[in-house]
């Protein structure tokens, strides 16, 4: 079999994403490069790779075999760079993280400074929600993880770096706006915004309720900290979240801080890998440099 390391790289990225033209959107190219490719691929295989199913495309036997090899083919060439920098000692090359979604507030502006000093270093960064990093963290999928709520697991390897302070935010004229020392229990009929499951965000939130032995039913479940900042600053209700979302709001008066007993809830923000990933030389200078500088450049020390 003659096939090419590109041809693998394609093939993985049109069936992870059951598609020709999402790979295409992901890889920079167009449908019909990754087609051909693909193509050439199963030529060499000697057997189709997807069956087509009207619009959809779907993994024959052979495809499921190919991707398993292609992903650990793949993944060992990743590591064969990530070695031969290394032993070079030289900061370069790919660095790929998972993030939760609430940390698009301070990961970018950790990244940007990290790569004006190692401007070689090639970041992919992947935001998406709690469960879904999760799934990339058992994958052994990335460098490192970073997410606010972690599983009880000794195959973990936890790094706390900022902390992640959590609060109740409302609309500046809510009828709550200036009340102090306000219940949980006193206003858990109001309408509340939350996130979808699966969201740290809203797994802190509904623990503290079975804490409390409160329910409450979510007025709205938006899929976004952002959506649910806009819906508390348009008066559609209250909401938990972080505070690193709402430096910007409220500096310009959108929306304040409720007083209410229990918050704020304080937590830490961890980059996370399995026990025993041998990290590459940017993962780990990477992983250092927010260790040891994040409070520093966010300016966290001085609030
Ligand atoms: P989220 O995660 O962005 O999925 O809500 C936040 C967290 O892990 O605390």
């Amino acid at each position: 079999m003659h096939f090419t390391l590109q041809q693998l790289k394609l093939f993985e990225a049109v069936s992870r994403n059951a598609s020709y033209t999402r790979a295409a959107d992901e890889l920079h190219l167009t449908q019909p490069a990754v087609s051909i490719q693909v193509k050439r691929l199963e030529e060499q295989v000697g057997l189709p790779l997807f069956e087509h199913v009207g619009k959809k495309i779907f993994p024959t036997v052979a495809g499921k075999t190919m991707y398993q090899a292609s992903c650990d083919i793949l993944a060992r060439v990743a590591e064969l760079k990530n070695s031969v920098e290394t032993l070079k000692g030289e900061v370069k090359g790919p660095l790929q993280l998972s993030v939760v979604t609430t940390s698009k507030y301070f990961m970018p502006h950790l990244l940007g400074l990290f790569l004006t000093q190692y401007p070689d270093v090639e970041p992919k960064l992947i935001f998406t929600n709690r469960s879904k990093v999760m799934q990339r963290l058992y994958n052994n999928e990335d460098d490192f993880v970073v997410m606010g709520q972690i599983p009880e697991d000794d195959n973990l390897e936890t790094h706390p770096f900022l902390e992640n302070i959590l609060v109740l935010a409302a609309h500046p004229d809510h009828a709550l706006a200036k009340k102090k020392k306000i219940k949980l229990e006193d206003i858990i009929n109001e309408r509340f915004l939350v996130r979808e499951v699966g969201s740290g965000t809203r797994l802190v939130f509904d623990r503290l309720l079975v804490e409390k032995g409160l329910k409450l039913e979510p007025y709205m479940e938006l899929g976004s900290s952002e959506a649910i900042k806009q819906g508390v600053m348009a008066g559609l209700g209250l909401a938990m979240l972080s505070l690193h979302s709402l430096q910007l709001e409220l500096a310009a008066n959108k929306l304040v801080i409720l007083d209410v007993e229990g918050f704020p809830v304080k937590r830490r923000w961890f980059a996370v890998h399995l026990k025993g990933r041998q990290l590459s030389l940017v993962a780990r200078t990477f992983l250092d440099f927010i260790l040891a500088e994040s409070y520093r450049i966010l300016n966290y020390d001085k609030k």
